[in-house]
């Protein structure tokens, strides 16, 4: 039987919980459709930090380049939150995505039909339904730039900097333009281009590169309008591509326009198929170990794991159709409406590998 080796980083806070029930629901889709996993456990942030002292360690990178994908919980918690930068359990993210070459970071915003009231935006500005796809560069920009504390006129001050290089920017905005070309052919480009040097450099660069997409329409649009018209009228876009830091911030907005952050995926990709799969929220240490989290941000990024990196689109389907389908009846705390029943991390993995018969 085909066999799909993934490293496997559980990480800190509820990342544990809801990768159990990813691996479970992956299980449960191999049986399905013909295919079984081994996994590779390996240690990223928080908990590296405690076994061995680095958020980052080099096993893990070796583990990770020696596997077929990655799948990876959270990281993170006030446990290490003290600690200096390049040793926070943040770091080790930033540091697996550079050494993974992971520089196209898709994060899809959709509103699942059983989840339509649970957007805080008004049904009539929904309509019938919500699908972007935010495409975030993830390995350049101002989280990777020059950085420093000195001292201006006797007083401590602080430097980021935000720096793009053209096949940086032309490599994520093809991204964007292919994953436009499947979609709705419409890619929307943000930028701070009023502004910023680097904004301007993007804006000319991605302009240029309409001309070998044809048949998709790009926009531009400043960010802060875009953070506005997310909420104003979410569908006006399809694909949006934008830097590291904005798509950061405008990807947290979008994911909430659909209802829960704990219903979002997200993979970053390098090229050539290898991803690392990951729900976009955190570790969220204030309910760790209760059993209560949602897995569906996971579960879901594994599905997005056998779309992208593993060639398996029907069992990718399979599993969102069973997200659905147990969403009906079955909700956790943050999702939870009147007439559900309320269910923890576990009941609802159980739910959508049972929707998976084998
Ligand atoms: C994300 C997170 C990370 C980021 C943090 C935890 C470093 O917010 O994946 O969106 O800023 O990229
Ligand atoms: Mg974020």
């Amino acid at each position: 039987m085909k066999t799909y080796h993934l490293a496997v980083i559980k990480g800190d806070g509820i990342g544990p919980e809801i990768v159990d029930e990813t691996t479970k629901v992956l299980d449960a889709a191999g049986k399905r459709f013909g295919f079984r996993f081994d996994y590779r456990p390996c240690l990223l942030g928080g908990c590296a930090i405690d076994a061995v002292g680095v958020p980052l360690p080099e096993e893990t990178v070796r583990i990770c380049k020696g596997a077929d994908s990655v799948l990876l919980g959270a990281v993170g918690g006030e446990k290490w939150d003290t600690l200096p930068g390049h040793l926070r359990p943040e770091a080790g993210l930033l540091g697996i995505r550079a050494a993974l070459g992971l520089y196209a970071n898709l994060r899809p915003a959709r509103i699942f039909a059983p989840l339509k009231e649970a957007s805080p935006i008004k049904s009539a500005v929904i309509g019938e339904g919500l699908d972007i796809m935010v495409v975030r560069e993830l390995t350049g920009g101002i989280y990777f730039g020059a950085r420093g504390r000195r001292e201006i006129d006797g007083v401590p001050a602080a430097y980021d900097t935000e720096c793009y290089c053209v096949p940086e920017i032309e490599r994520i905005c093809r991204t964007g333009f292919a994953l436009a070309q499947k979609r709705d052919k419409r890619l929307c480009s943000v930028d701070k281009a009023n502004v910023l040097e680097s904004s301007r450099l993007w804006r000319e660069t991605v302009t240029r590169l309409a001309e070998d997409y044809p048949e998709v329409a790009l926009s531009h649009m400043y960010v802060d309008n875009c953070a506005m018209q997310l909420v104003r009228n979410p569908r006006q876009f399809d694909v949006l591509v934008t830097s590291n830091l904005f798509g950061d911030i405008l990807s947290d907005e979008a994911s909430m326009i659909s209802g829960s952050i704990g219903m979002l995926a997200s993979a970053s990709l390098a090229g050539g198929g290898f991803g690392l799969y990951e729900p976009i929220h955190g570790s969220a240490p204030d309910i760790a170990g209760r059993g209560v989290a949602n897995p569906l941000a996971a579960i879901l990024s594994g599905a997005m794991l056998l779309q992208y990196s593993l060639g398996e689109p029907e069992a990718a389907q399979a599993i969102e159709l069973a997200v659905n389908g147990a969403l009906a009846a079955l909700r956790t705390p943050d999702i939870w409406e009147e007439g559900c029943k309320r269910v923890g991390t576990k009941e609802m993995g159980d739910a959508v590998a049972e929707r998976l018969p084998g």
